[in-house]
This record gives structure tokens, C-alpha cells and sequence, in this order.
């Protein structure tokens, strides 16, 4: 799965969905409520735009780092 690109904005606090269920994935939108995951809290200090994980291999979410790559080399 590949990374969505998402216009970030400062003093916005966003979430980011780590259960799966949300339906604004990769944004939690609430969905995990009843499971034992919840969302990663984020935000950023300068307007801008970043990769956000979708396949959740990232050893920094919520952002990209290349992983998904390394997925389909071995599938
Ligand atoms: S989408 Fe790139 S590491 Fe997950």
C-alpha cells in the first residue's frame, strides 16, 4: 500500500489512525474506540506537506520512511 500525501497545517492537532477501521484512514476519525489500539497525536510547527504511512510498516509514523518498498521487493 502506498503513502497518501496530506497538506499539514500548524496548530492543528491531528490523529492518526493505527486500528485500521477508520473510514478517513490513514486519519482517525474515532473507529477505534472499543479496541485496545489508539491513535498516534501529531501535529507540526510549519505549514507543509508530508507522506503519511497507509501500509503500517513505518518505524515513524505517522509518516513514511520507505518501508512499504521494501514489501513489495519480497512479495
Ligand atoms: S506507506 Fe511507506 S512505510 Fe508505510
Amino acid at each position: 500500500m502506498l503513502p497518501s500525501k496530506a497538506s499539514l497545517k500548524p496548530d492543528i492537532k491531528y490523529a492518526y489512525c493505527t486500528c485500521g477501521l477508520s473510514v478517513t484512514f490513514p486519519m482517525c476519525e474515532g473507529s477505534y474506540r472499543g479496541t485496545d489500539k489508539t491513535p498516534i497525536k501529531f501535529s507540526v510547527g510549519i505549514k507543509t506537506d508530508k507522506w503519511l504511512c497507509r501500509c503500517g510498516h513505518s518505524g515513524r509514523k505517522p509518516y513514511c520512511d520507505g518501508s512499504h518498498q521494501q514489501g513489495a521487493i519480497q512479495e
